[in-house]
């Protein structure tokens, strides 16, 4: 043993006797139960006095790592390693438990993880099929796309203008008329969410939704300590805004077109009385509308559309239809709104991906956006078509359902309450991934969702087969 403490070092020659002392045991030099030499040896060794090397054991001890055997000396504890660790280590668990954010349900943590996995059918994912994407067309689109240097460095607050001006002529095709100082380009629809989340409401603020809702599988403003109500729209609707809402902030989400999970839309006559009653209470509403284009037959009004008071938050996203990769979804606000909620986001990411708003920008513009959404429609139909025809011949003395109108999702009702989550994990072990309801409403053991847009179609009926096997 030739260390010895440094007279020039900042540290005393206690505190560096200790940190000596603790290296040794943490690279198991002196393992548990290893005995000490003597103190007086350590003192000659170390060139200090012995009451220094005292003191420095004694601290050791005190904090456990050594311990005295009456008569026998000094010796490594049984816990030093232990003890080490959680000293020199922060206490993650705390830090992860205090957070701010929640973490996600189990299921979903699960999810995420199995649809990552090679050989599981994925039989809920929120995302289209690798076929369905138009990866090659992307890569020739590539080429054709013009990039300025200024193009690809950081995007400005509202994002890139040739896209918001792209975006104002699109969105008047679904009779929504705005300008590029209303637009806010955002990294998905969920960024738009977390926004204003953060930028628009105090804590304990109301958010009003209906449930099932998909707001319940993701907390971007239950985690900011707003308040989330589910309502119905049905009676009364004003009377009870007003008295859940009281004299508090608050804001509507709705999803009134192939809402997500259900699929359902929304009449005109519903979205007209929420907007009435929203606008005489001063109640937002966010619009999240990430599913419109998917829409098989007919198109219905956005609220956005005879929105007339700047009471709507539009919120529109590629994510659906064209890539969910490239991360680009956009906000329709009042002016103020837009560059608030801009300014947030610079100091949250300085901007969306340009090269993504580049690629958008292009894809709409030339058209080659909506003529790829038109075949993805058309597929998609098939697919529904496919699955329905399936439910049809195996689970009609089992569930309900409704037929389709576009968008992903089947809303599969059982008539008993099975979809819990041993069937979840015994479905795993089949290789087959589902979304239960209960992630989007936490009291749901009847419903699944069922996305016809991902598994092959091989996939599904094999997986549904699976599914009928577990429930019967
Ligand atoms: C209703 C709804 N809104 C928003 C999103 C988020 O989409 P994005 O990928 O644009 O963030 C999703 C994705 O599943 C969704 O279903």
């Amino acid at each position: 043993m030739s260390w010895k403490p440094n007279r020039s070092s900042h540290l005393t020659m206690q505190e560096q006797i200790i940190d000596w002392v603790k290296s040794r045991i943490d690279k198991g030099e002196w393992t548990v139960g290893t005995k000490l030499p003597p103190q007086r040896s350590l003192a000659s060794q170390f060139n200090v006095n012995r009451s220094t090397v005292q003191l420095a054991l004694d601290e050791l001890k005190a904090s456990g790592l050594l311990h005295t055997r009456a008569g026998s000396g000094v010796f490594v504890a049984n816990n030093s390693w232990n003890i080490l660790l959680n000293n020199n280590q922060p206490n993650w668990h705390r830090h992860i438990e205090s957070g701010i954010h929640k973490p996600n349900y189990h299921t979903i943590q699960l999810i995420n993880e199995y649809e990552q996995q090679e050989g599981i059918i994925r039989l809920g994912t929120g995302e289209l099929s690798p076929d369905l994407l138009p990866t090659e067309q992307i890569k020739d689109s590539l080429s054709e796309i013009q990039l300025e240097s200024r193009a690809i460095g950081y995007s400005s607050p509202l994002g890139n203008e040739k896209l918001r001006n792209v975006l104002c002529t699109y969105l008047k095709k679904r009779d929504i008329h705005t300008e590029p100082d209303n637009i806010l380009i955002v990294s998905g629809a969920l960024q738009a969410l977390q926004l204003i989340s953060f930028g628009l409401l105090e804590q304990g603020s109301v958010v009003f939704q209906e449930e099932p809702s998909y707001l319940n599988s993701i907390h971007p403003f239950q985690s900011s300590g707003m308040r989330v109500t589910s309502i119905t729209k049905e009676l009364k609707l004003k009377e009870i805004l007003k008295e859940q809402k009281r004299n508090r902030q608050s804001l509507y989400y709705a999803v009134p077109t192939l809402h997500n999970p259900t699929g359902r839309n929304w009449t005109l006559e519903e979205k007209e009385r929420l907007y009435d009653v929203c606008k005489e209470l001063q109640i937002p509403i966010i619009e999240d509308d990430v599913y419109h284009e998917l829409l098989f037959e007919e198109t219905y009004p956005a609220m956005k559309s005879f929105d007339t008071s700047g009471q709507v938050l539009y919120l529109g996203s590629v994510s659906k239809t064209l890539s969910p990769g490239l991360r680009i979804g956009w906000v329709v606000a009042p002016t103020p709104v837009i560059h608030h909620l801009a300014d947030i986001k610079m100091q949250t990411d300085y901007g969306s991906s340009a090269f993504s708003q580049e690629i958008v920008a292009h894809w709409i513009s030339s058209g080659m956006y909506e003529e790829h959404v038109s075949k993805l429609r058309a597929r998609l139909k098939e697919r529904a078509a496919f699955t329905e025809a399936i439910l049809e011949e195996q689970f009609k003395d089992t569930a309900t359902w409704e037929k389709s109108e576009g968008g992903f999702y089947i809303w599969l009702r059982f008539n008993e309450p099975v979809v819990n989550k041993a069937l979840f994990l015994n479905l795993i072990n089949r290789k087959v991934l589902i979304n239960p309801g209960y992630i989007y409403m936490p009291s749901d053991l009847h419903h699944i969702r069922l996305s016809y847009a991902y598994a092959s179609l091989k996939d599904l009926k094999e997986a549904l087969g699976i599914l009928k096997e577990l429930i019967s």
